[in-house]
């Protein structure tokens, strides 16, 4: 099998969110599970197809070729550039093109998502494609990451429908978030260069995810359980219909978690490595994050933290709104979030009056957030929905039990030690409000007790937990892109 990813991010060329750091780790167990050159199923290692934005710290062992690419937007063809290297386990192959992808943001700016996204990745997708066309052996998957790359199966069933490379491929898309379809008014929609007629947008634009959901032979998303509840209306984003309609085409794999890269035992962040054998270096990352927040390092008082984008979907305000709550039962907080933070005023009025109880970080910083996983006592994440999550992944390798809201992926990583106390690894809420959030830690404050057996025994259990991408989700994608292939193959 040759397969090849299409995504707008990959850790740590790119990033904004989980979607980076799963495109990367799957790339490479893939590669590692993959058996490449030893026999098995993959030829070799995965292509991972990216946008080369201004950010990107292009490796040094690139090489770059031009190709001529059909300009979406019309007539004529633009050149090109792709930038490849075999690095991280994976063939990274970064599509070059200055006046779409050399700008300040991924997909936007201050004044918002760039009005012309329509033509960026309907470029990307079908510079992805041209490049394929052109190498020895065509590929036999094309793995499809959000929105973003959903032009490629238009354009494989479209325009390109008769190329012996392209034509023949089979999809698998993968639903990371389920709340951005990439929807482009009805005006730019020509910009994706799909050809005419090949889509008929209404008066409100193409949704690009839906178009995609409709023409991949097969869909999943990154967890069990949103998968179930991606199929409601509640939590189906307006593709529940959609969704529902693809029967058992559509499914969760749950992510995994890169263990080499999130390790407490070597990682260079922390002022303490410790592991699930000998927890004893956690208390000196927790004095020493304490101490780094300006928070009194000789207090008991438990620390809880939170990572993340600051959107609505992540429930920051839920947080904000439950802070001086918290505060009341003894908490300390801190907040490390990146983004436009309109809805966190109360927290930063709370940071401002009390800085020895509450600190909020407003950025992006990857040590810090290491040190948040490794020294705080528990780790929040009251989503309104999650597909998967990373953080709580994360948290439980740290030994830092979870308190999140039971939806999506958090339901089907950490288990709620108050109805399953012997089995227990973190703790639930179930409403997405911020009472219920209080009550979730009113509950992690009765359990809260460093030393105590029952105590030790949670952390211990989280510790435990195998999320290694090559133990179950990297096996899980090979065994999908047989079915996509098998299913391709009967048309
Ligand atoms: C999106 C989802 C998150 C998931 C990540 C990677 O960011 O919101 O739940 O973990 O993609 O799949």
């Amino acid at each position: 099998m040759r397969v090849a990813f299409l995504a707008a991010e990959c850790e740590p060329w790119a990033k904004t969110g989980g979607l980076a750091d799963v495109v990367d780790a799957l790339a490479r167990a893939l590669g590692q599970v993959g058996g490449a050159g030893r026999g098995g199923p993959l030829d070799g290692p995965v292509d991972v197809f990216l946008p080369r934005y201004r950010s990107v710290p292009v490796p040094a062992s690139a090489v770059t070729r031009q190709l001529q690419v059909p300009d979406p937007r019309g007539s004529g063809v633009l050149t090109v550039g792709l930038v490849e290297t075999e690095t991280h386990g994976y063939r990274l192959r970064l599509v070059d093109h200055p006046p779409a992808f050399d700008r300040e943001g991924l997909y936007g700016d201050a004044a918002g998502d760039y009005p012309d996204n329509a033509w960026r990745f309907g470029l990307f997708c079908r510079a992805a494609l041209e490049a394929l066309r052109t190498d020895p052996a065509p590929p036999d998957v094309l793995h499809l990451h959000d929105w973003h790359a959903a032009p490629a199966v238009l354009l494989r069933d479209g325009l390109l429908r008769s190329d012996r490379a392209i034509g023949a491929a089979a999809v698998l898309l993968t639903v990371h978030n389920l709340a951005y379809h990439g929807w482009p008014p009805a005006a730019r929609v020509p910009d994706l260069g799909l050809g005419a007629g090949a889509v008929a947008p209404d008066a409100d634009g193409l949704d690009l995810l839906a178009a995609g959901i409709e023409r991949a032979e097969l869909v999943n998303t990154v967890s069990p359980g949103f998968a179930a509840e991606a199929r409601t209306p509640a939590y189906g984003m307006g593709l529940d219909e959609h969704l529902r309609a693809k029967g058992d085409r559509f499914f969760g794999i749950l992510n995994g978690l890169d263990t080499d890269l999130w390790d407490p035992a070597t990682d260079s962040a922390l002022s303490a490595p410790y592991s699930r054998a000998d927890r004893s270096g956690k208390a000196s990352c927790r004095a020493a994050l304490l101490t780094e927040l300006g928070m009194d390092a000789g207090n008991s008082a438990p620390l809880l933290a939170m990572i993340g984008r600051l959107d609505p979907q992540k429930g920051f305000d839920l947080l904000s709104e439950a802070a001086p709550d918290l505060l009341e039962l003894g908490f300390r907080l801190a907040v490390l979030g990146s983004g436009t933070a309109d809805h966190v005023g109360p927290l930063r009025r709370l940071a401002a009056e009390r800085g020895d109880r509450v600190a909020l970080l407003e950025r992006f910083d990857r040590d810090l957030a290491r040190r948040l996983y490794a020294g705080a006592d528990g780790f929040l994440m009251p989503s309104r929905f999650e597909p998967c999550g990373t953080g709580q992944m994360i948290a439980l390798r740290y030994g830092t039990p979870p308190i999140v809201r039971a939806t999506g992926g958090l339901r089907d990583t950490v288990v709620d030690a108050v109805t399953d106390p012997a089995n227990g690894t973190g703790f639930w809420f179930e409403e997405p409000t911020a009472a219920a959030l209080v009550q979730a830690c009113d509950r992690f404050m009765d359990w809260f007790a460093p030393g105590a057996p029952r105590w030790e025994g949670l952390l211990d259990r989280g510790m435990a937990v195998d999320f290694d991408w090559r133990t179950r989700s990297a096996p899980a994608y090979l065994e999908a892109y047989r079915r996509t292939i098998e299913i391709r193959s009967l048309r």
